[in-house]
């Protein structure tokens, strides 16, 4: 199956998921949107008031901010693919539980597979939880790590800039790098077929910044 055909099917699957409690307040399941080849993914957390409206991931006043910064690294939303971690909104913006994380994740896991991106972003403290084990955001957001033969880069949620008006540089910083680790990701991919990647973080230096380590869920 073609990329594009198996991103239908699962948006056609989370439209019905019965799989976790959050299908009784949804409105729309938000499966994510995008460039099914990108090379670069975003993975926030999950759908908010507005997502659950509309059915599309980022299109409240986080994802305004997440466009500015798409700007700051040269790409659009035609460019990337966006999606949550989970797919139907956790009622009052509630963090997502661990149940429906994992009910959620084969989605994801499929999403990925699908999309085979070089660079995933993971928005906010949740998402990158999935990529890199033990880490401190404030420690190693907008760094790489090589997660299941993939770049990760934490990155802040775009919602705590809005919130936290002093980490709206350090977001768009961060952002700016992105084009860098995009071309280094995908010289590094070229030239190990086998996937098995080398780790540019000195784990002595990981010690001191909050235990990061890498995971190779996906
Ligand atoms: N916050 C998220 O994590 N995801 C969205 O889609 C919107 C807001």
């Amino acid at each position: 199956m073609k990329p594009e055909e198996i991103l239908k099917e699962i948006a056609e699957q989370t439209a019905v998921c019965t799989r976790c409690k959050l299908h009784h307040s949804r409105k729309n399941a938000v499966p994510g949107s995008g460039n099914p080849h990108a090379s670069v993914m975003f993975i926030g957390e999950g759908p908010g008031f507005h997502e659950n409206e509309q059915g599309l991931p980022f299109v409240g006043a986080a994802g305004q901010f997440l466009d500015e910064l798409l700007t700051e690294a040269g790409l659009t939303r035609e460019d990337v693919f966006i999606t949550n971690v989970v797919k139907c909104r956790p009622p009052g913006n509630r963090d997502p539980q661990e149940d429906e994380l994992e009910a959620c994740k084969p989605f994801l896991e499929r999403q990925i597979a699908a999309i085979n991106p070089d660079v995933i972003v993971t928005l906010g403290r949740i998402s990158m939880g999935y990529f890199i084990n033990n880490g401190r955001i404030s420690a190693i957001h907008g760094r790489s790590f090589w997660s299941g033969g993939r770049m990760a880069v934490p990155m802040y949620h775009p919602a705590a800039a809005l919130h936290q008006p002093s980490l709206r540089d350090v977001v768009k910083e961060d952002f700016a790098k992105l084009p860098a680790y995009i071309k280094q990701a995908q010289d590094t991919r070229k030239n190990n077929t086998d996937l098995v990647l080398p780790t540019q973080e000195d784990p002595e230096e990981e010690r001191d910044e909050g235990n990061a380590q890498q995971l190779s869920l996906f």
